[in-house]
């Protein structure tokens, strides 16, 4: 009886040990990816947002927010654009333009070169700038003029 007992627990232990080892990987590499390139630099509140601006949200979602991050709150490999820098006054529309069809140099910060974004068409190009600008408002981010000190 104990004999027959302990033979067929063996395996139901045995499938038990191998899902917990792979929960255990599995979490493990989530909470790699987590706390890896998107970890947001910046706390960003989302308003509710216009038509364009939603448009936007998914085009920044598929190309930007791999550097950028969700919502444009930064990664550890590209600045958040939630960002006084990045205001209208010192980062117009056209900075977003160039970033996007030229790439960037790094100047600002030391996350490296910004590579151009040939995929994204300019309707996209548009309702990315809304989406980030609405964004900005709902965080306090406005326009103020540049100065040259
Ligand atoms: C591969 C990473 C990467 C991707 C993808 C990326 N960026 Fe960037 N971007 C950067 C980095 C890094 C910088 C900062 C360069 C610096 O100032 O040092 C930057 C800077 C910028 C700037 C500031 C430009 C300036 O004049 O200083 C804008 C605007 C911008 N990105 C918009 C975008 C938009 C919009 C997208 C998506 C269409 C995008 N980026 C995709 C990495 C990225």
């Amino acid at each position: 009886m104990a004999v027959k007992g302990s033979g067929s627990s063996g395996r139901p232990g045995l499938v038990l040990g191998v899902i917990v080892a792979l929960a255990a990987a599995t979490f493990g590499i989530s909470r790699l990816w987590d706390t890896g390139s998107r970890a947001a630099l910046v706390d960003v509140e989302v308003p509710a947002l216009s038509e364009l601006a939603r448009e936007g949200e998914q085009a920044f979602a598929a190309n930007c927010a791999r550097c950028h991050g969700q919502n444009g709150a930064g990664t550890d490999r590209g600045p958040p654009l939630i960002f006084d820098t990045y205001n209208p006054g010192h980062h117009g529309d056209a900075a977003f333009v160039s970033a996007v069809r030229f790439g960037v140099q790094q100047h600002h910060w030391r996350f490296g070169n910004m590579p151009p974004q040939p995929q994204v068409t300019d309707q996209d190009l548009a309702a990315i700038i809304r989406y980030v600008r609405e964004l900005q408002e709902a965080n306090g981010i406005f326009y103020k003029p540049h100065v040259m000190n």
